[in-house]
């Protein structure tokens, strides 16, 4: 195979876990390759060169994803490799795999090369057998705690806190650190991490309580009766819904529907027209929706991880499978009390900081129709006058992320609700109304637009 660049080199190496090579590899000031190096030192137990290799870099939009990558690869491999110490080699194996699949996927030899060389670095055989998933015994405790200590940087230390917790049955502290990986891999957040999720949720015996000022909710209508009356009078041909959970709102959908959501658990009756896939929205975006989404999105209901960047990601993506008539509705936009805007799970009642997909919108969007509803419990939005051509969140979307991850309070305006129209008024009738006629009409966004302002 020719090797074209350092980076490429460097990637190699990486992947079959060549450290001692990845090390004595010439690596200037560039970013990218300090990251590979230094992720080799970390496997290499040299933390004070790879600390030293990256203080004072300053990582810009992609170069934040890898690190993150190399960051939560390394932890696996190096599970793999205590488990493979601990003479438990299949869920050695697996794991080592493991440290490779936070990417689009590599090929079953690269993964091969991967844990022979981390089971020969070692000085132990390798042995065939089927690989089955790890299963964190209580014996491993000893280990995750010297991994929590060891791997200070984010997001390792939270899959190690993650983990432990889980161990020693504090489900709710789980869920939190689970989630924080998440904030932190943004859509590169494995399928394995929801699983772990999805565990802890099933086992935890309730969210603690705030008070009751941190628990409060509004609203002059119930979402969900909202939502009915919504698909009553669009008439969707087609629903696309991301975040499932029990399936209460995909059961409203009359029409062809899909739902997505990486961990549902469904408990209600779904119509026959509705299927629902085990996936994250990136996931789901990254493969499957060329595929599954021949059909434009008229209605989407967007109500998934409660952080603003995955809901700001999933309108990007859902309007690009839209038509301008389509309507976009964004759950969880008005949190009750400030906590409840937390990133980091404090109250039972969470809406995250999603509020901020409004304000994003209407600042670097104002082509769009939105308006803001007073709907129990968190508020909706609703955003038509959609453009699947347009560019300006894709191309500007890590400097956006960057500005409003900076916002560390929820302005007053957002838990008054400010400019938000009843759950009940005759304007949303006429919007609605107005979408379903323009239908068969093939208006442009700014006619959309024009319209329903005037
Ligand atoms: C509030 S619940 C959805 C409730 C549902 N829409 C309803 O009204 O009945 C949020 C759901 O989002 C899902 N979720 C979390 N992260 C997600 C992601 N990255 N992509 C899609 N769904 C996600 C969770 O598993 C959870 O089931």
């Amino acid at each position: 195979m020719l090797i074209n660049t350092k980076i490429e080199q460097a990637q190699l190496c990486w992947q079959i876990g060549d450290w001692s090579s990845l090390v004595d590899l010439e690596h200037g000031e560039q970013p990218q390759l300090l990251l590979y190096v230094a992720a080799a030192w970390y496997q290499l137990g040299g933390i004070e060169k790879a600390n030293g290799l990256l203080s004072g870099i300053e990582l810009k939009g992609q170069e934040k994803d890898l690190a993150r990558k190399l960051l939560i690869s390394g932890v696996y491999n190096v599970l793999g490799k205590a488990r493979a110490c601990a003479n438990q080699y299949q869920q050695a194996e697996n794991l080592c795999r493991q440290s490779l699949q936070l990417d689009p996927p590599v090929s079953e030899s690269v993964l091969n090369a991967r844990v022979s060389e981390q089971f020969a670095q070692l000085g132990i055989p390798r042995l065939p057998d089927n690989v089955k998933p790890a299963v964190f015994s209580p014996d491993y405790g000893s280990f995750l705690q010297a991994a929590n200590k060891l791997f200070s940087q984010e997001p390792a230390q939270q899959i190690a806190q993650a983990e432990y917790h889980q161990l020693k049955e504090r489900f709710d502290d789980a869920i939190v650190n689970w989630q924080n990986v998440s904030g932190l891999l943004g859509s590169y957040t494995p399928q394995q991490h929801y699983d772990r999720l999805k565990d802890a949720y099933k086992s935890v015996k309730g969210f603690p309580l705030g008070s009751v000022e941190q628990e409060t909710l509004r609203g002059d209508i119930d979402k969900h009766k909202l939502l009915s009356e919504i698909h009553k009078q669009l008439q969707p041909q087609f629903y696309f819904e991301i975040g499932v959970q029990t399936g209460k709102s995909l059961a409203l959908a009359k029409c062809e529907a899909l739902g997505i959501d990486p961990m549902p658990m469904l408990n209600q009756e779904l119509p026959q027209t509705a299927k629902v896939i085990t996936a994250s929205s990136d996931a789901f975006f990254m493969k499957q929706a060329d595929v599954l989404l021949s059909k434009s999105i008229d209605l989407c209901f967007i109500d998934g991880m409660h952080l603003f960047e995955y809901a700001l990601r999933d309108f990007i993506n859902v309007e690009k499978y839209a038509k301008p008539h389509s309507l976009i509705v964004i759950d969880d936009i008005f949190p009750g009390h400030p906590d409840q805007a937390n990133r980091q799970r404090c109250t039972r009642a969470w809406t995250g900081d999603v509020w901020k997909v409004k304000a994003i919108l209407e600042k670097y969007r104002p082509d769009l129709f939105i308006v803001a509803i007073d709907a129990y419990p968190t508020g909706l939005l609703l955003i038509t006058a959609l453009n699947p051509e347009d560019t300006i969140l894709d191309a500007n979307y890590h400097s956006i992320v960057d500005e409003y991850m900076a916002i560390d309070f929820v302005p007053n305006k957002i838990v008054e609700r400010d400019k938000s129209i009843s759950g009940k008024s005759e304007l949303i009738k006429t919007i609605l109304s107005f979408l379903h006629e323009s239908k068969s009409k093939r208006l442009n966004p700014e006619e959309i637009r024009k319209n329903l302002v005037d």
